[in-house]
């Protein structure tokens, strides 16, 4: 149980001192195991790229007055989709910055190449994005988000990166994060030490820790799926469903679901509550994307004592065999998960 957490009606000593993001990642560098500084410069590239994109998100509801995707703006420059500006911002980001020697997108149908300082192929870390996550969701002014996970590469330095690098399990990850562009901008990340929120102060640019040390709630009852696909589920989730709609205990559970898999996942963590994307017949796979959207939520959740799961497998044990890889997705309150993995492997 979280003493001072985001539920607890308890003053919190962290934000007393008001901790900013940049001070709370020096202050935590020597934690990391490798560290070197890289990860902090890493993180603070992410930083830097997440506030460009929330800039332009909050200016999504004037498009049509500034001009709509596909024309040009006032300057004579391409007004772009967000979710290309957002994949464009993060990588020139971390391309000019020099920190990672390569970079997968979901935006993007191969991996990059980052040769580095002198061309020496010799920076250590390879991020995976989701640049824009629940991007249908920008029209209609709902919450949306960036996704990242960081791997270090098993290639030897000083030579390019191949796909090896990136097809990684994702317990071999060593950071993990989402920027939530919601009522408030938050930053929320793990580098294998504990989950730690923090909020952004747009007047001045800079973010505070505001969430330390998240806690998933052990159960919760909230229950987040797509329950229009409820005719394609397998019957392990369907018969799953039932049991939340029961009236039993302290059932039947709540129904919310987004559509933005950051933002359902955030608020399940704050409040307990399950998020589940099954295979469907149409999508033997499921739809979500094992290495820029489920690895680092399940490092996330398990971090913040949750779990995460396929129905049958921990996410994090599964052995990548492509970059666009798709993979069910069950992950929140752990007693929740459990329950749902024992309706699927009972079916
Ligand atoms: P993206 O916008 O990056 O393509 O991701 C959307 C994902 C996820 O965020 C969300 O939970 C899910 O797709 C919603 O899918 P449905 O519309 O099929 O429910
Ligand atoms: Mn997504
Ligand atoms: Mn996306």
């Amino acid at each position: 149980m979280t003493i001072f957490g985001p539920n607890s009606l308890q003053p919190n000593p962290m934000s007393q001192k008001n901790t900013t993001l940049g001070e709370f990642i020096i202050e935590n560098q020597s934690e990391f195991k490798y560290s070197s500084g890289e990860l902090s410069r890493l993180i603070n590239s992410i930083r830097l790229a997440a506030k460009v994109v929330n800039h332009e998100v909050n200016k999504a509801g004037l498009v049509d007055i500034l001009g709509a995707a596909g024309d040009t703006n006032i300057q004579g420059e391409d007004q772009q989709k967000l979710d290309v500006f957002a994949n464009d911002a993060f990588i020139k980001t971390l391309t000019n910055r020099e920190i990672v020697c390569g970079i997968a997108s979901e935006e993007e149908d191969d991996f990059i190449t980052i040769k580095g300082r002198n061309e020496k192929n010799d920076n250590k870390y390879v991020v995976l994005i989701d640049p824009l996550d629940g991007s249908s969701n920008i029209d209609v002014n709902v919450s949306v988000g960036t996704i990242f996970s960081v791997y270090r590469r098993v290639t030897p330095e000083g030579t390019p990166v191949t796909l090896e690098d990136f097809l990684q399990p994702g317990n071999k990850q060593v950071a993990a994060g989402y920027i939530i562009y919601g009522t408030s901008t938050m930053i929320v990340y793990t580098t294998g030490h504990g989950v730690n929120g923090f909020t952004l102060n747009p007047a001045i640019g800079t973010y505070y820790l505001s969430h330390p040390n998240m806690q998933f709630p052990e159960t919760g009852n909230i229950y987040s799926v797509n329950e229009g696909n409820y005719v394609h589920f397998p019957q392990g989730i369907k018969d799953y469903l039932k049991y939340c709609q029961k009236e039993e205990g302290d059932r039947p559970y709540t129904a919310r679901y987004i559509g933005s898999l950051v933002s359902d996942f955030h608020r399940n963590m704050i409040k307990g509550g399950i998020y589940i994307y099954p295979n469907t017949a149409k999508d033997p796979n499921g739809k979500l994307r094992l290495l820029y959207e489920c690895n680092p939520m399940a490092f996330i959740a398990e971090q913040a004592g949750a779990k995460a799961s396929d129905g049958f497998n921990r996410i994090m044990d599964i052995q990548p065999t492509e970059l666009h890889q798709r993979v069910p997705f069950i992950c929140g309150s752990i007693r929740m998960v459990e329950k749902a993995e024992t309706f699927m492997q009972g079916s």
